[in-house]
């Protein structure tokens, strides 16, 4: 039973990347609520580490209670879940498993308007776009930014060797 909640969990959770990225895709937001990336472009090496960053509004009265935040990377026409906050607690059980171990969030950053999510020993197959929305006190926003990791210089010249 368990299991099939969770499956069934990860794929609700994979319906949502696909409609947020129609409402990033279709919509020009507005109003007083809106989420930021601090860069839309990311390049790394593979096995190297990154930290993604977006922004999003906050109020001092406002009650990390009432956020929930969903990012996805979506690569290859597949959505991978990497991040998951429902009513300011962290899901991991949501998080893809591509990602399990990997990504660090900054739980301090979060109180402050910033998701900062540290992503380690990249691999090529992290590479695309990274969508985070936001949602608190029935507003949301959203928005994404590219990631590239190219394969380590190293590894490139062997496989380059292997060739001849
Ligand atoms: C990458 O992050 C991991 C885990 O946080 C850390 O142990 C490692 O030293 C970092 N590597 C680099 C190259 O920054
Ligand atoms: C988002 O970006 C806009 C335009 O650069 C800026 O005015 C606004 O303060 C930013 N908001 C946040 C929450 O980062």
């Amino acid at each position: 039973m368990q299991q099939e909640y969770v499956s069934l969990q990860l794929f609700y959770e994979k319906m949502i990347c696909r409609i947020l990225l129609l409402i990033i895709l279709t919509s020009c937001v507005s109003g007083s609520f809106v989420v930021n990336v601090t860069q839309t472009c990311y390049q790394a090496e593979e096995n190297h580490n990154i930290t993604l960053e977006w922004t999003f509004t906050t109020k001092p009265d406002r009650s990390t209670r009432s956020l929930s935040i969903i990012c996805c990377l979506i690569a290859r026409h597949e959505h991978f879940v990497l991040y998951r906050v429902i009513h300011g607690v962290e899901l991991s059980k949501s998080q893809d498993k591509t990602f399990s171990g990997r990504v660090q969030s900054d739980k301090d950053a979060l109180r402050e308007g910033r998701i900062r999510l540290q992503l380690s020993r990249l691999r090529t197959d992290d590479s695309g776009q990274y969508l985070c929305e936001v949602n608190t006190d029935y507003r949301f926003s959203s928005a994404r930014c590219r990631v590239s990791v190219s394969a380590q210089r190293g590894r490139e010249r062997n496989r380059e060797g292997e060739g001849e």
